[in-house]
């Protein structure tokens, strides 16, 4: 038999209102601040991500599902959206049409990850892009959507950590004390850590070893190093997180595992989710759309994902969704009556009502059964001598209430079920 590829989840019928509570969350509040929704291709030109993410991240480096076409095109399915994002707002010359593009997204993504409980190989992510603007304002607008979204959920066991890995050139003041500082305790680290040193040296403080942990502990840190401009804006997103009453920790090792980040970064984490703790990250990247080959233009954004949220969501036990009840079920009581059950069902779902009925010639027991257990409101009657004599009967199955509705006037039967109680 052949399965779902290892990493990968079937969102089945059961779990899919809970997407739908999620989706539409999102798509308001990302509304409520304006921002409009983006959709780019599921895969793009390998080079768009190792370019945008960064040649010596793990993602570019041992993660992405890369293949060639059949015109032999190196192609990727995306791990994320920002580079994406980027590419379509050069490709499409937003940046003209007006200064400061906002823009959300909802979206599966593709990692080659060890899958694990809140990490998938196909996972999805929603998230958000400003781009054409230095103001850190719209830093802290991003993580306040991202707190507002976990906390319309219910989610409580949330912790926002910020950090600001400044500009490139005091980024790379730091990374020269970082050097300097490991040259001698350099062959105390883990492997892992060695070839980080020597490619992307900041992704130490990633490290969950202890003896790397023990080494960076003592390490400087890039806060430290930060020239005025990136610690201005630093303490300008604080002051504004601080007014909207939205907790935070300065965690001067938040490093984030994507290359394109400049200043504000954040991640928002939750004590209840296992080691897969981040729900959501992001942060500024001042130079990004400039790489991608558009116009200097600074930018900002973050991303969270949805199967992590979920899961959050399921151990805190909030988002109780409840499945919507059927409107009516309709009882066919002689066989030779489908044609007439088919007929009414139409015209009531015509009419916005939810309705189902027997396909299967069960018998009036079965499908009172069948009622019951889709959690019908409402039962109909179709057949008997009734409706020999022109009439349906209209069952509540609350109340245990029947009334005589006759069978041509489906519209009092569409008022009595769309009314019923009001
Ligand atoms: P990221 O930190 O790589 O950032 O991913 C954002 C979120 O996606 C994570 O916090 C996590 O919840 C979820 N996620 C990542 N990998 C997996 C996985 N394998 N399985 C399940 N969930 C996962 C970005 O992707 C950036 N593009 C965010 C951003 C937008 N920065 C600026 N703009």
């Amino acid at each position: 038999m052949i399965k779902a590829i290892t990493g990968t989840k079937d969102i089945l019928p059961s779990d899919i209102r809970k997407w739908y509570h999620l989706e539409n969350l999102v798509r308001k509040v990302f509304q409520n601040y304006n921002y409009k929704e983006i959709r780019t291709p599921v895969f793009e030109e390998t080079a768009l991500f190792a370019r945008g993410i960064g040649e010596e991240t793990d993602i570019v480096s041992k993660e992405m599902y890369t293949f060639k076409d059949r015109s032999d095109t190196s192609v990727t399915l995306k791990p994320e959206m920002t580079a994406g994002v980027v590419r379509a707002f050069i490709e499409h010359s937003l940046g003209e049409k007006q200064p400061l593009t906002k823009v959300f997204y909802i979206s599966p993504m593709f990692r080659q990850e060890r899958p694990q409980a809140g990490r998938l190989r196909q996972f999805h992510q929603f998230g958000a892009e400003a781009l054409g603007s230095s103001s850190p304002l719209l830093d802290a607008e991003m993580i306040e959507m991202a707190y507002e979204i976990l906390n319309r959920l219910g989610l409580n066991d949330l912790t926002v950590k910020i950090n600001s890995l400044g500009t490139p050139n005091s980024r790379e003041v730091y990374k020269n004390e970082l050097r300097k500082y490991l040259s001698d305790t350099k062959d105390k680290l883990t492997a892992e850590s060695q070839i980080r040193f020597e490619k992307n040296i900041l992704r130490i403080f990633d490290s969950k070893a202890e003896q790397d942990q023990q080494i960076m502990n003592k390490a400087p840190l890039l806060i430290d190093y930060l020239d005025n401009e990136s610690k201005n804006d630093f303490e300008i997103v604080k002051n504004y997180l601080t007014n909207l009453n939205i907790p935070f920790e300065v965690d001067p090792k938040l490093v984030r595992g994507l290359d394109y980040y400049t200043k504000t970064t954040f991640e928002i984490i939750s004590g209840k989710v296992g080691s897969q703790s981040s729900l959501c990250g992001g942060g500024r990247y001042d130079l990004l759309v400039e790489e991608l080959g558009g116009k200097p233009t600074h930018s900002v954004g973050f991303a969270a994902g949805m199967e992590r949220i979920l899961l959050a969501c399921e151990n805190e036990e909030v988002l109780n969704v409840p499945e919507p009840s059927l409107d009516v079920y309709l009882v066919r009581i002689d066989n030779d009556l489908f044609i007439k059950v088919s007929e009414i069902s139409s015209a009531l779902r015509k009419n916005d009502l939810i309705v189902d009925y027997d396909y299967l010639a069960r018998s009036v027991k079965a499908q009172m059964r069948e009622a019951n257990k889709m959690n019908a409101r409402f039962v109909l009657f179709v057949g008997g001598d009734e409706y020999k004599n022109g009439a349906l009967i209209l069952k509540n199955l609350s109340t245990g209430e029947q009334e005589k509705i006759k069978s041509e006037d489906i519209n009092f039967l569409i008022n009595r079920i769309k009314n019923y109680g009001s």
